[in-house]
């Protein structure tokens, strides 16, 4: 099928091309300095022109902390942005896979939230993320609202390649044990948002690395992996103060039956540490 892909040079937006090259489907990808979402009569030119039969959005501000001082910023981008692609995509027809996040919540469940959990964003960036998803839906069109969480691949910052820099640097890196959630693979999570793209799902989805674990757990983890000797110190979100909220507990689960299941958070971990090592 064709395909246009926004935001087609961030960590996410490259491994989604990848993918749907690999699958054979003609592929619009279009990075920033080619389409900025933020200007509607481009958005709907470029959507109009390429005709697509889904757009895959992976354009987005992911700033979280610098989102509490340019929440109007990041609001264009994610909120008024992802509105002007849903509005572009229903006129031409075309399915929009749109990815939002974790952030949504409130993340003081001690269950998994579901995809009719209540949002409740306690920062910027979410509450930017949740206007996204009022946007695409008040569009009318056919549109997939895929929430993801703690997103780690080779081609961007992450928290795993932070991990291998500063256990090569280091005897010791303290890192947080209060907050839960599910790490993702872009690998994984490229090839999910092409099934539902394929198979033309609508609604709210969730789609995140299975199983759950903490940033401390991770980062033993990733050290395990790399052999790196440093060791790992827990400590409390408390103890780092950002200028962002997180939230202590994001475990993403799916109701849904037609929603790819993505392997544990651990096998990603594996396949983005094989690349990245065969890359370098
Ligand atoms: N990373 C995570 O942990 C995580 C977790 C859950 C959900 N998500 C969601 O996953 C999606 C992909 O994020 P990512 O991790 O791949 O982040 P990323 O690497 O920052 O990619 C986002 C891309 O969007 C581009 N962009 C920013 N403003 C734009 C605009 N106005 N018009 C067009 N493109 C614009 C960025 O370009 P520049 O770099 O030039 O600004 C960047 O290439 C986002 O919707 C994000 O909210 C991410």
């Amino acid at each position: 099928m064709r395909l246009l892909v926004t935001g087609a040079a961030g960590m996410l937006g490259r491994d989604v091309v990848a993918a749907a090259v690999d699958a054979g489907h003609e592929v619009a990808a279009l990075a920033r300095a080619d389409l900025d979402i933020t200007d509607a009569d481009a958005v709907r030119a470029a959507v109009l022109a390429a005709r697509p039969g889904a757009v895959i959005n992976c354009a987005a501000w992911t700033d979280v902390d610098g989102a509490e001082t340019a929440e109007e910023q990041a609001t264009a981008v994610n909120g008024t942005g992802a509105g002007h692609l849903a509005a572009a995509a229903t006129e031409a027809g075309a399915l929009l896979v749109h990815v939002s996040s974790d952030y949504v919540f409130d993340g003081r469940s001690e269950e998994p939230y579901e995809e009719a959990a209540p949002t409740g964003p306690q920062g910027a960036y979410g509450r930017s993320k949740l206007a996204g998803e009022h946007a695409v839906a008040a569009a009318g069109g056919r549109s997939a609202i895929v929430r993801s969480a703690w997103v780690f691949g080779p081609h961007g910052k992450n928290f795993v390649d932070t991990m291998r820099r500063l256990g090569a640097e280091r005897d010791e890196v303290a890192v947080v044990d209060d907050q839960v959630g599910c790490p993702t693979y872009t690998g994984h999570l490229a090839a999910a948002l092409l099934r539902i793209a394929e198979r033309g799902a609508t609604g709210v989805m969730h789609l995140a690395g299975g199983g759950r674990c903490s940033w401390y757990d991770l980062a033993v983890a990733t050290l395990e992996e790399t052999g790196l000797a440093c060791r790992v110190r827990p400590q409390s979100t408390a103890d780092i103060g950002r200028p962002a909220p997180r939230q202590a507990f994001s475990v993403l689960s799916s109701t849904r039956a037609d929603v790819p299941v993505l392997p544990n958070w651990r096998d990603g971990l594996r396949a983005h540490l094989t690349r990245v090592e065969v890359a370098a």
